[in-house]
């Protein structure tokens, strides 16, 4: 049975096991930016996303093992000059254990983070994602995500 719900502090270190697997693909796509290795810091960071009000950890169990997790972190962006002032629930983090993909595990979560942002009168979810990693813009756009925004770069 599948069920995603908050996480529990007792839970974090699993929670880094598949923290440590998305840096991974992390590093082998985009080694230009991400350090390779999963570092103490890195490790540790899970804690300050833990103790933060503005953040929450959601994890998907089946079967008693914690398969897949998500940070949610709430921003206010105040207004500027040139932008509205912006509200949204923003994904983080987001992954589902190698040995879980194609069971729904990912869409079970991406219907609990919507009810969690209705919950809290959040409008919008926004995630930014790496652009080598297909597999993940396929499973978003599968979820109903459409891109609004673009970064591009170029090696001089
Ligand atoms: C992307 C990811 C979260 C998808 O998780 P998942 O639990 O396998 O996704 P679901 O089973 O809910 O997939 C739902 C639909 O999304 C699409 N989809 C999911 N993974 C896909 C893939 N690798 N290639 C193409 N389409 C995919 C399919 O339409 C799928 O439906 P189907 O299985 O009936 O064809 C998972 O592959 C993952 O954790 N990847 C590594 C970490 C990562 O990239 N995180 C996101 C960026 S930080």
């Amino acid at each position: 049975m599948l069920k995603v719900r908050l996480a529990r502090q007792n839970e974090l270190e699993r929670v880094n096991e598949l923290r440590m697997q998305v840096n991974a693909l992390h590093v082998a796509g985009k080694p230009d930016v991400f350090k390779p290795g999963f570092s103490e810091e890195l490790r540790n960071f899970v804690y300050a996303i833990w103790n933060d009000p503005e953040q929450a950890i959601a994890v998907a169990e089946m079967d008693g093992t914690i398969c897949g997790f998500a940070v949610l972190h709430h921003i206010n962006r105040p207004e500027n000059p040139f932008m509205k002032e912006r509200d949204f629930l923003d994904i983080d983090e987001f992954c589902v254990d190698e040995a879980y993909r194609r069971q729904g595990v990912a869409s079970a979560m991406v219907a609990y983070i919507r009810d969690f942002a209705r919950e809290k009168g959040f409008h919008r979810i926004e995630l930014n994602m790496w652009e080598f990693n297909q597999d993940a813009l396929a499973f978003y756009e599968a979820a109903g995500f459409r891109t609004f925004r673009r970064y591009m770069e170029m090696f001089v």
